[in-house]
């Protein structure tokens, strides 16, 4: 069976950009037709500027949404990626295969590495590094997949890269991986900023719709959502950014597409009405899952628990492989137990 490998950074609250885009599509169809591993990667939330207290009540948060979104321990693998050794202890051999270069061309670290240096003057040397502890991640499980939005398309290259540069140099050890896009997945922009991601950069969140958001609140950032000129309701992503965006999030609730909403209009307040509403619908059941399992934390934590000792598990024989492959010496199997004297003789 196809073995799918996802993960989300606790570095915010989780979006509906990150419910439709991707958390959706995991519950609903992935963890049906695959084995899938889903991992809450706080360790890559320590890249930039972090509150250790604000990141600890973020994990857990973003583990009970997951399970709260659907996804169901019985079916697939969740867990915090901090409980599980093997990513770390992966990272570093794959550092010894990445090249300096390679990593400093990656998008995402050249568009932050300068947001970085403004704000506080040092880069984390680990913002550097984190595309090789993500490909860690996936190849620690030999996962086949990876479903992630555009933003992560080129991380998973390199993945494969690092994978198909280890096989070559020290014998076949990994599964090369590919990108995939979620199967139901909607690209939900920023609602004040529409050509841009939803959550990506907009600290401000009045743009931003949170899982955990209140009705009322859901429905005023979407009431107040930018529009754009003139008044027709088309889907146009490149003329009409912010009602596309609104046809998109409507036709992801009810599961149909947004061209077809083209045109059903008649004007931008019935449009903002009818997705505020299905938006608040689709959350409901998220949210009051959440509710109870925020007050069963025994619960939470023993799925974590047995989450992590399931991806030790799994992830175990292929890391020390790795570790055969690339020319350490294996440690000496502990000794038998003594044997008693007495029985000795
Ligand atoms: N880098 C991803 C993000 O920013 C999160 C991530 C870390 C991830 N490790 C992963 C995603 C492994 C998929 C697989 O969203």
């Amino acid at each position: 069976m196809t073995r799918i490998f996802s993960g989300v950074k606790p570095t915010g609250h989780l979006t509906l950009g990150n419910y439709l885009g991707a958390i959706r599509g995991w519950a609903e169809v992935d963890q049906h037709r695959s084995d899938s591993v889903f991992c809450v990667v706080d360790l890559h939330a320590l890249t930039v500027d972090h509150d250790p207290a604000r990141v600890r009540r973020l994990s857990r948060q973003a583990a009970t949404l997951l399970l709260a979104s659907g996804i169901d321990p019985d079916r697939s693998v969740l867990f915090v990626q901090s409980h599980v050794d093997e990513h770390a202890r992966l990272s570093y051999l794959l550092e010894c295969v990445a090249s300096d270069g390679e990593m400093r061309r990656m998008i995402q670290y050249k568009e932050k590495a300068p947001v970085e240096q403004a704000r506080g003057g040092s880069v984390r040397l680990s913002l550097l590094t984190y595309p090789v502890l993500m490909a860690a991640d996936i190849l620690a499980y030999g996962a086949d997949e990876v479903p992630v939005g555009d933003d992560q398309t080129q991380h998973v290259e390199l993945t494969r890269d690092l994978a198909a540069r280890f096989n070559q140099r020290y014998g076949q050890t990994f599964t090369l991986p590919r990108a995939t896009r979620p199967e139901v997945a909607a690209r939900v922009m920023d609602l004040q900023d529409p050509t841009s991601k939803m959550g990506k950069s907009h600290e401000s969140g009045a743009g931003i719709v949170y899982l955990l958001d209140e009705p009322d609140v859901v429905r005023k950032k979407i009431m107040r959502a930018v529009t754009d000129s003139g008044s027709e309701v088309v889907y146009d992503r490149g003329t009409r950014p912010g009602v596309s965006n609104l046809l998109e999030i409507l036709a992801a609730c009810e599961g149909g597409n947004p061209e077809g909403l083209s045109g059903v209009y008649e004007s931008y307040g019935a449009l903002k009405r009818d997705t505020a509403d299905a938006v608040v619908e689709l959350l409901r059941p998220v949210r009051e899952r959440h509710r109870e399992l925020v007050r069963d934390s025994a619960y939470v934590e023993g799925v974590l628990r047995t989450g992590a000792e399931r991806a030790r598990e799994m992830s175990r024989p292929t890391v020390d492989a790795a570790y055969r492959a690339i020319g350490l010496l294996p440690p000496a199997p502990a000794p038998a137990d003594v044997v008693p004297v007495n029985m000795a003789r």
